[in-house]
Protein backbone atom coordinates (compact mmCIF):
# COMPACT_ATOMS: atom_id res chain seq x y z
CA UNK A 1 0.00 0.00 0.00
CA UNK A 2 2.60 2.47 -1.36
CA UNK A 3 -0.64 5.41 -2.46
CA UNK A 4 -1.37 4.79 1.68
CA UNK A 5 2.20 5.28 3.11
CA UNK A 6 2.97 8.52 0.34
CA UNK A 7 -0.83 9.73 1.92
CA UNK A 8 0.23 9.68 5.35
CA UNK A 9 3.67 11.26 4.59
CA UNK A 10 2.17 14.18 2.90
CA UNK A 11 -0.25 14.37 5.94
CA UNK A 12 2.14 14.48 8.45
CA UNK A 13 4.16 16.37 6.47
CA UNK A 14 1.96 19.15 6.18
CA UNK A 15 0.83 19.22 9.99
CA UNK A 16 4.65 19.80 10.67
CA UNK A 17 4.37 22.87 9.05
CA UNK A 18 1.18 24.27 10.15
CA UNK A 19 2.57 23.29 13.42
CA UNK A 20 5.81 25.26 12.92
CA UNK A 21 4.38 28.25 11.19
CA UNK A 22 1.98 28.53 14.67
CA UNK A 23 4.84 28.59 16.74
CA UNK A 24 6.68 31.04 15.00
CA UNK A 25 3.71 33.54 14.98
CA UNK A 26 3.68 32.98 18.34
CA UNK A 27 7.03 33.75 18.87
CA UNK A 28 6.62 36.97 16.36
CA UNK A 29 3.58 37.96 18.43
CA UNK A 30 5.65 37.62 21.67
CA UNK A 31 8.51 39.95 19.95
CA UNK A 32 10.95 37.52 20.31
CA UNK A 33 11.38 36.79 16.55
CA UNK A 34 11.62 39.02 14.15
CA UNK A 35 8.86 38.71 11.07
CA UNK A 36 10.50 37.10 8.03
CA UNK A 37 8.30 37.74 5.00
CA UNK A 38 10.30 36.07 2.68
CA UNK A 39 9.79 33.18 4.27
CA UNK A 40 6.02 33.45 4.87
CA UNK A 41 5.89 34.31 1.18
CA UNK A 42 7.57 31.11 0.68
CA UNK A 43 5.50 29.46 2.74
CA UNK A 44 1.98 29.85 0.96
CA UNK A 45 3.56 29.50 -2.26
CA UNK A 46 4.42 25.82 -1.17
CA UNK A 47 1.20 25.37 0.53
CA UNK A 48 -0.74 26.27 -3.05
CA UNK A 49 1.37 24.13 -4.77
CA UNK A 50 1.56 20.91 -2.94
CA UNK A 51 -1.22 20.76 -0.51
CA UNK A 52 -3.69 22.23 -2.56
CA UNK A 53 -2.52 21.95 -6.21
CA UNK A 54 -0.64 18.31 -6.25
CA UNK A 55 -2.17 16.03 -2.70
CA UNK A 56 -5.88 17.29 -3.23
CA UNK A 57 -6.44 16.41 -6.95
CA UNK A 58 -4.51 13.06 -6.64
CA UNK A 59 -6.82 12.20 -4.17
CA UNK A 60 -9.70 13.01 -5.97
CA UNK A 61 -8.65 11.05 -8.91
CA UNK A 62 -6.66 8.08 -7.24
CA UNK A 63 -8.66 8.00 -3.91
CA UNK A 64 -12.04 9.34 -4.15
CA UNK A 65 -13.05 8.43 -8.01
CA UNK A 66 -12.23 4.91 -7.22
CA UNK A 67 -13.66 4.39 -4.16
CA UNK A 68 -17.23 5.31 -5.77
CA UNK A 69 -16.58 2.98 -8.57
CA UNK A 70 -16.53 0.09 -5.39
CA UNK A 71 -18.69 1.56 -2.56
CA UNK A 72 -21.08 3.84 -1.75
CA UNK A 73 -20.49 3.99 1.18
CA UNK A 74 -18.66 7.20 2.75
CA UNK A 75 -20.87 9.28 0.15
CA UNK A 76 -21.54 12.30 2.88
CA UNK A 77 -17.89 12.57 3.60
CA UNK A 78 -16.60 12.50 0.23
CA UNK A 79 -18.98 15.01 -0.83
CA UNK A 80 -17.78 17.06 1.81
CA UNK A 81 -14.54 16.50 1.15
CA UNK A 82 -14.72 17.08 -2.71
CA UNK A 83 -16.40 20.46 -2.16
CA UNK A 84 -13.70 21.16 0.46
CA UNK A 85 -10.75 20.21 -2.27
CA UNK A 86 -12.78 22.43 -4.74
CA UNK A 87 -12.54 25.33 -2.32
CA UNK A 88 -8.88 25.52 -2.61
CA UNK A 89 -8.20 28.85 -4.31
CA UNK A 90 -10.54 30.81 -1.53
CA UNK A 91 -8.32 29.55 1.12
CA UNK A 92 -5.11 30.60 -0.07
CA UNK A 93 -6.75 33.66 -1.28
CA UNK A 94 -7.65 34.93 2.24
CA UNK A 95 -3.61 33.23 3.08
CA UNK A 96 -2.33 35.77 0.68
CA UNK A 97 -4.26 38.82 1.02
CA UNK A 98 -3.89 38.76 4.94
CA UNK A 99 -0.23 38.17 4.57
CA UNK A 100 0.24 41.31 2.01
CA UNK A 101 -1.65 43.35 4.47
CA UNK A 102 0.71 42.24 7.44
CA UNK A 103 3.70 42.73 4.77
CA UNK A 104 2.32 45.96 3.93
CA UNK A 105 2.45 46.93 7.67
CA UNK A 106 -1.07 47.74 7.62
CA UNK A 107 -2.90 48.37 10.87
CA UNK A 108 -3.90 44.92 13.05
CA UNK A 109 -1.94 43.26 9.83
CA UNK A 110 -0.08 40.81 11.82
CA UNK A 111 -2.83 39.04 13.91
CA UNK A 112 -5.11 39.57 10.75
CA UNK A 113 -2.27 37.17 9.35
CA UNK A 114 -2.68 34.98 12.42
CA UNK A 115 -6.35 34.69 12.38
CA UNK A 116 -6.74 33.53 8.83
CA UNK A 117 -3.76 31.29 9.07
CA UNK A 118 -5.36 30.19 12.38
CA UNK A 119 -8.38 29.39 10.26
CA UNK A 120 -6.28 27.36 7.44
CA UNK A 121 -4.93 25.22 10.25
CA UNK A 122 -7.86 24.71 11.65
CA UNK A 123 -9.75 23.70 8.48
CA UNK A 124 -6.82 21.00 7.41
CA UNK A 125 -6.97 19.54 11.06
CA UNK A 126 -10.62 18.60 10.19
CA UNK A 127 -10.12 17.58 6.71
CA UNK A 128 -7.59 15.58 7.11
CA UNK A 129 -9.04 13.87 10.05
CA UNK A 130 -12.04 13.54 7.97
CA UNK A 131 -10.08 11.73 5.47
CA UNK A 132 -8.07 9.56 7.78
CA UNK A 133 -11.10 8.34 9.89
CA UNK A 134 -13.71 7.70 7.41
CA UNK A 135 -12.25 7.61 3.55
CA UNK A 136 -8.75 5.66 4.27
CA UNK A 137 -9.94 2.67 5.95
CA UNK A 138 -12.97 2.29 3.19
CA UNK A 139 -10.02 2.47 0.73
CA UNK A 140 -8.32 -0.72 2.95
CA UNK A 141 -11.13 -2.21 3.06
CA UNK A 142 -12.76 -2.05 -0.76
CA UNK A 143 -9.57 -1.25 -3.02
CA UNK A 144 -8.40 -3.80 -5.43
CA UNK A 145 -4.83 -4.52 -6.14
CA UNK A 146 -5.56 -2.78 -9.54
CA UNK A 147 -6.79 0.65 -7.80
CA UNK A 148 -3.24 0.30 -5.13
CA UNK A 149 -1.25 0.03 -8.30
CA UNK A 150 -2.60 3.08 -10.07
CA UNK A 151 -2.92 4.92 -6.58
CA UNK A 152 0.81 3.89 -5.98
CA UNK A 153 1.81 5.25 -9.28
CA UNK A 154 -0.19 8.44 -9.25
CA UNK A 155 0.43 9.28 -6.06
CA UNK A 156 4.42 8.98 -6.92
CA UNK A 157 4.45 11.55 -9.34
CA UNK A 158 4.66 14.59 -8.18
CA UNK A 159 5.09 13.99 -4.54
CA UNK A 160 5.45 16.04 -2.01
CA UNK A 161 9.34 17.20 -2.03
CA UNK A 162 9.73 17.56 1.60
CA UNK A 163 8.28 14.22 1.74
CA UNK A 164 11.12 12.99 -1.45
CA UNK A 165 10.73 14.13 -5.01
CA UNK A 166 11.79 13.41 -8.50
CA UNK A 167 12.17 17.10 -9.29
CA UNK A 168 15.51 18.38 -8.03
CA UNK A 169 14.98 21.55 -8.44
CA UNK A 170 12.02 22.00 -6.66
CA UNK A 171 12.98 20.02 -4.25
CA UNK A 172 15.75 22.32 -3.29
CA UNK A 173 13.66 25.61 -3.11
CA UNK A 174 10.88 23.52 -0.78
CA UNK A 175 13.41 22.22 1.27
CA UNK A 176 14.92 25.09 2.47
CA UNK A 177 11.79 26.49 3.51
CA UNK A 178 11.48 23.50 5.74
CA UNK A 179 14.72 23.95 7.33
CA UNK A 180 14.02 27.25 8.02
CA UNK A 181 10.28 26.64 9.35
CA UNK A 182 11.69 23.26 11.45
CA UNK A 183 14.79 25.22 12.60
CA UNK A 184 12.70 27.84 14.55
CA UNK A 185 9.85 25.30 15.84
CA UNK A 186 10.74 24.07 19.40
CA UNK A 187 10.95 19.89 18.96
CA UNK A 188 9.64 17.64 18.48
CA UNK A 189 9.16 19.50 15.02
CA UNK A 190 12.48 21.50 15.02
CA UNK A 191 15.26 21.87 16.62
CA UNK A 192 14.81 24.95 18.83
CA UNK A 193 17.39 27.07 17.20
CA UNK A 194 15.53 30.02 15.33
CA UNK A 195 16.51 33.27 14.22
CA UNK A 196 15.81 35.21 17.79
CA UNK A 197 15.93 38.47 18.30
CA UNK A 198 17.90 39.99 21.25
CA UNK A 199 15.82 41.76 23.92
FE1 LIG B 1 -7.76 16.23 0.91
FE1 LIG C 1 -5.38 14.44 2.16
Amino acid sequence: MEAMRIIMDEHRSLEAILSAVRYILGEIGARRLAPDFALMRALVHYLEAYPEQSHHPKEDRYLFAPLKLRTAEGAAALATLEREHAESEGRIRSLKRALCAYAEGAPGGFYGFVDAFEAYRNFYHAHLQLEEREILPLAVRHFTEEDWAAAAAGFRAGADPLEGTRDAAREDEFARIFAKLVAAAPAPVGLGVGPYLED
